[in-house]
Order: structure tokens, then C-alpha cells, then sequence
């Protein structure tokens, strides 16, 4: 089980000075050194939820973990609750289908209220980017992003790279294509901060009308052919269309945008022979992705990328809620 880490031999940094944030917002908040602190702890958690039938750990009992929703998700919200009973907190989901805030609750009068209840750790996706932050300022307590607007989903991006170590070794020159819907991608900006941070050539592979500008500002090099981007990569992360959040059209038609950069196993091959397929879901299978390509027994890690979801997950709680439970040398 993990442990209030020991202080690295050559200085006398307590633990906090590993990971010092009240909350996790955005990756661009933590340096390479938080980063791996993190991954490291997770890894422990992905040996223990592997190893045990009983898989109990009450570090958390006693604590009130929120999970505010307020926009539509399956594995982020459901690993997160499973993380959070892990940890034997006392998990509650407000889904802001049946919430006030389809009567009109303005987002500071919700956060109010969910502090009133003396949480102790709140969990916070909404669909405009910078909601989550405007929350963590208000309230009392630890906030998670768990995805804003288009903006960071720092948790996805802790899985993506946790699930790129334990399969590839390590990031130092590691070539990694995210391709796709790159424009709307909360989980494209948060990996591509965390894998460029880390050591990895990070490639950004879209059709111009979906790729940001200044993508290079976020540590990615651009590229508008998806064979160019492919060449040597040692990892293939695929993203979904988001159509939720596009204005208008930007792509001619799924079947022309599958033709142009859909993941077959042709295309796969541009890459290299061992390369990892990566997808942070839910997929469209048949439009970004082929179901040959996303259900390949050995190149696929999209499985394997959920479960190590629940190890983040529990490693960001358990280490942003250390200082509230008086873990020496977090306090
Ligand atoms: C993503 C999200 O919600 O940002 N999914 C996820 O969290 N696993 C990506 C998406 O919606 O396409």
C-alpha cells in the first residue's frame, strides 16, 4: 500500500514539497518531478487493485467525497466513485441532470452549497473551461478537475502516461501521435502538456479545421497528414469527434474524415511494428477508429487505460486529502 513517501535521500523535502497544490486543476500547474510522484503512486494502487479480491483500503473513512457532474460521462465519474469507495471515503454523485442548476443555480450558489456540506474532497466536470477553477476558489476543500470545457482533463492525461510507462518503460524519446479532434480535446491539451513535460516527442495529427493554433505552445508539433504523423510513432492515441462542442461543420462527412484519418490497420502499419493504440473513450467505432485496430488483443491499451483511471484516481485523492488528515510531513 502506499505510504507517505520517503524523503529523497540527497535533501530533506517532506512529502508536501513533492506535491504542494490544495487542488488539481490543470497539468500545466504541476512540474515533471510532481508529475512522476504521482504516476508512482498509482502504480502501487494498480498492483494492489490487481493483486486482491479484497481491494479495501480506509485510508479516506470519514471523509465526504462530491462528485459534481454537470456534464455527461461513464468512466470518469464511475472510476472516480470506485476510487473514492476504495479509499472507504463516503462517495456522493450529483448529477446536474436532476440538480438546481436546471432551475437556474448560478455556478458560485452551487459550489456554496456543496462547501455548506463540509466536503471534504469535490470531484468537478463541467462544460465550460475555467468552471472548475472558478469552484476550487470558492470552497473549502480539495477540488479535481475532472474535465472543463475543452480546456484540461488532468486525470485522463495521469492514466494515459501511467499506462504508456507500465507498456513502454519510461517518455525519453517515446514518439506519441494524438490524433484526431485536437481543437476540442480537453484530454489532447492535459496529455500534451504531461507528455512533452515528461520527455516525449509529442505529435498533434489533425485536419487544419481541427487543429488549435499555436498547438507547438503545448509542446506538440503539428501535422495535417495522418500518414506524416504516423511515421514512427511508438504510440497511437485516437480521439473521438466531438460534435458537442463544434459550431457548424467542420469536417465534410464521418465517412470522408474516416477515409483521411480514420485508425485502420493499413494505417497502423505507417507506424512502428510494436506501436500502442491509446483511446481515452467513449469511441466511434467505424469514424476515428477501426473495431480491427481498437479490439487488437496485444497493440490495444484502451482497456488497460480505464483501469489504470481507477489507480489515478485513488492516488490523487489519497495525496490531495493528506494535509486534511494530518499524514506527517503533509500537515
Ligand atoms: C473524454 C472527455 O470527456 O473529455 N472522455 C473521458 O473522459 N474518458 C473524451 C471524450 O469525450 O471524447
Amino acid at each position: 500500500m502506499p505510504q507517505t513517501p520517503a524523503a529523497p535521500a540527497s535533501s530533506d523535502l517532506s512529502g508536501r514539497a513533492l506535491f504542494p497544490h490544495r487542488h488539481l486543476l490543470s497539468i500545466a500547474d504541476l512540474k515533471p518531478w510532481e508529475i512522476r510522484f504521482l504516476l508512482d503512486e498509482a502504480e502501487q494502487w494498480a498492483r494492489a487493485n490487481r493483486g486482491h479480491a479484497r481491494k479495501h483500503d480506509d485510508r479516506l473513512a470519514g471523509m465526504t467525497q462530491i462528485n459534481a457532474f454537470f456534464e455527461n460521462s461513464t468512466r470518469t465519474l464511475l472510476s472516480f466513485e470506485i476510487a473514492g469507495k476504495r479509499l472507504g471515503a463516503d462517495v456522493v454523485n450529483m448529477a446536474a441532470a436532476t440538480s438546481s442548476v436546471k432551475k437556474g443555480e448560478t455556478l458560485i450558489d452551487t459550489a456554496m452549497t456543496l462547501n455548506a456540506m463540509s466536503a471534504d474532497v469535490i470531484v468537478i466536470r463541467h462544460a465550460s473551461s475555467g468552471a472548475v477553477a472558478l469552484i476550487a476558489d470558492k470552497v473549502d476543500c480539495p477540488v479535481l478537475n475532472a474535465g472543463d470545457g475543452w480546456h484540461q482533463h488532468p486525470t485522463q492525461a495521469l492514466l494515459d502516461a501511467l499506462t504508456i510507462r507500465r507498456r513502454k518503460g519510461g517518455f525519453e524519446g517515446l514518439v506519441v501521435a494524438i490524433c484526431g479532434d485536437v481543437l476540442h480535446s480537453r484530454v489532447a491539451r492535459s496529455n500534451m502538456l504531461c507528455l512533452a513535460a515528461l520527455g516525449a516527442q509529442v505529435r498533434a495529427v489533425a485536419p487544419p479545421t481541427l487543429m488549435p493554433p499555436q498547438v507547438e505552445m503545448l509542446g506538440a508539433t503539428p501535422f495535417t497528414r495522418m500518414d506524416e504523423g504516423l511515421e514512427g510513432a511508438d504510440v497511437v492515441m485516437m480521439l473521438r469527434l466531438q460534435n458537442e462542442r463544434m459550431d457548424g461543420a467542420f469536417i465534410p462527412s464521418a465517412r470522408e474524415y474516416h477515409r483521411l484519418y480514420g485508425l485502420t490497420p493499413e494505417r497502423l502499419a505507417i507506424a512502428k511494428p510494436d506501436a500502442l493504440v491509446m483511446h481515452p473513450g467513449p469511441m466511434n467505432r467505424g469514424v476515428e477508429i477501426s473495431s480491427t485496430v481498437a479490439d487488437h488483443p496485444d497493440r490495444s491499451a484502451i482497456t488497460e487505460q480505464v483501469e489504470m483511471g481507477v489507480a489515478i484516481r485513488m492516488a490523487c485523492l489519497d495525496v490531495l486529502t493528506r494535509a486534511a488528515r494530518g499524514v506527517e510531513g503533509w500537515a
